[in-house]
């Protein structure tokens, strides 16, 4: 049975178990009878559904709210679990949630912000990664944090070494515990120059989230600048905080002593869309995805186009005289002919994002010749692959790195480059669903094989897809949940 957080979203589940020396999808060992997807698959997708504000952006906007002295108004938020879960965690501190006047708009007062018992906090261990980000704004705000054991998706070693080296530098007490980490600032937080071993996104959102409201000035290089950092930058400068990205991956934060509420609209869901535009071409359909936006997918749309994929991208119209509005999106569809292999390599932006790999090989298996898919940023992000293979795809993963540009992971002994030989008759199967983006993967593999296929622990799909299944009604899939 799962059980279920507070919110009454079922707890992440527990690694599935399976039995790798079975031949095939009777090496599944568990059944989690709650938590099923029948999937009968073979028909395109059809149709047009929307994508609401990037998780990755609205959970960081929703911990910046803390920061402010006033109530902050986030519009466009996902139904999703990793907004409940801070939420929960807002909430737990003193902020007070509740849903605005616009449909998806939330208000967050953290006017009374106060220390929650370690017991209370530890309720949303393990249930995701953002927690970790509520650090610098609890130490401004109470002088002390705890913060409990991270969840998130299994695909690599997730170390937080670079964010606890920053929290010390700006003069935070860091100390790890059995339950969780303990964190205080005696002497105060104060800005300090720091360098990024890699580009990474989580750590460069710790140091913009504690430079802002940190004495003085922080230099930050070789920062991630994804498009939800930019946009997270555009939530803390409209809360009154001095930030400038410079050229090369620097970013200088001028600290100020106060910042007041926001009102934000976030980016849209980039990596959604590319969920969905994936499962257009693996299942040769044709899916509008209204509000996903061509500036923050060119890199997805060039690799769409490459491999035969047709789009048409609508711009928003604005409302004036004469003019009636309209949300603008993209339409993705199946060119009805043969689509063809290419050699990508995932990278930090603006290359190809990590997590838009998983759904676009899928959609790969159906390609015609050989694919390589050089996985750069996570080191364990090509497991769900073996399941692909069970459902007939033909898919070879090596230690090598096999892109143009040799990656930290090539001697490290890591399966993180895949060769998919293409195209491939998918046939059913019994899947169990990894992590998130590997499990709209399966999903969609799902969707494009012949026959009825069961996909175990669909609710993780919760975490980040906002009401996948009545999106797949919308788009004509048959799919039923067991029981
Ligand atoms: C964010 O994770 C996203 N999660 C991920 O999306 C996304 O895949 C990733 O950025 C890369 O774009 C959220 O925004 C909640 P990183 P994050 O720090 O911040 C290494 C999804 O499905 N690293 O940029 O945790 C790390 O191991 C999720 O929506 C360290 O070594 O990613 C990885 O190899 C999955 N030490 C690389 O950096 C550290 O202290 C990039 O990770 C931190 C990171």
């Amino acid at each position: 049975m799962l059980t279920r957080l507070p919110n009454g979203y079922p707890r992440p589940l527990a690694a599935p178990r399976f039995n790798p020396g079975a031949p095939d999808a009777r090496r599944l060992e568990v059944t989690l009878t709650d938590d099923v997807l029948v999937v009968h698959g073979g028909a395109p997708l059809q149709g047009q559904i929307r994508v609401r504000g990037a998780k990755n952006l609205v959970s960081k906007a929703m911990v910046a709210a803390l920061l402010g002295e006033s109530p902050s108004h986030l519009y466009d938020v996902p139904r999703i679990r990793d907004v409940e879960v801070v939420r929960g965690l807002l909430e737990l501190h003193g902020v007070k949630v509740s849903d605005g006047a616009d449909d998806g708009e939330i208000v967050m007062d953290p006017t009374n912000v106060e220390s929650a018992s370690t017991d209370e906090i530890n309720v949303h261990a393990g249930s995701s990664r953002i927690p970790i980000l509520l650090c610098g704004p609890l130490l401004h705000r109470l002088g002390h944090a705890f913060i409990p054991d991270l969840g998130g998706c299994h695909i690599g070693p997730r170390p937080i070494d670079f964010h606890i080296q920053a929290l010390r530098e700006f003069g935070a007490v860091v100390e790890k515990t059995p339950e969780g980490m303990h964190l205080s600032a005696p002497t105060g937080l104060r800005g300090a120059k720091l360098e990024l071993p890699y580009p990474s996104v989580g750590a460069t959102e710790q140091v913009l989230l504690t430079a802002v409201r940190a004495e003085g000035v922080t230099e930050l290089r070789n920062a991630a600048i994804e498009p939800e950092i930019m946009d997270l930058i555009c939530v803390l400068q409209k809360m009154g905080a001095i930030i400038t990205v410079h050229t090369d991956r620097v970013i200088e934060v001028h600290g100020v002593p106060r910042l007041h509420g926001y009102k934000h609209r976030p980016i849209p869901d980039r990596i959604e869309a590319a969920s969905w535009a994936a499962a257009a071409l693996a299942t040769k359909g044709e899916i509008e995805v209204l509000g996903a936006r061509q500036a923050d997918m060119m890199t997805f749309l060039n690799v769409f186009r490459s491999i035969g994929g047709e789009c048409e991208i609508t711009d928003e119209r604005v409302a004036r005289p004469g003019v009636t509005a309209a949300e603008g999106g993209i339409k993705f569809w199946h060119p009805g002919h043969e689509l063809q292999a290419v050699a990508l390599e995932t990278d930090v932006h603006p290359g190809f994002m990590t997590d838009w790999q998983q759904p676009l090989v899928v959609a790969l298996t159906q390609a015609r010749g050989l694919s390589i898919m050089h996985e750069t940023v996570y080191e364990q992000r090509l497991g769900y692959t073996d399941a692909l293979n069970q459902m007939g795809a033909t898919i070879q993963v090596y230690r090598d790195c096999l892109g143009g540009t040799p990656c930290r992971f090539g001697r490290r002994n890591f399966m993180h480059s895949a060769v998919i030989a293409g195209p491939s008759k998918l046939h059913a199967a019994d899947l169990v669903i990894p992590d998130l983006r590997a499990g709209f993967a399966h999903l969609i593999a799902a969707l494009a094989a012949e026959g009825t296929s069961r996909v175990y622990g669909v609710d993780l799909i919760n975490r980040g897809y906002e009401d996948f299944e009545g999106k797949l009604a919308a788009l004509g899939a048959h799919v039923e949940r067991l029981g």
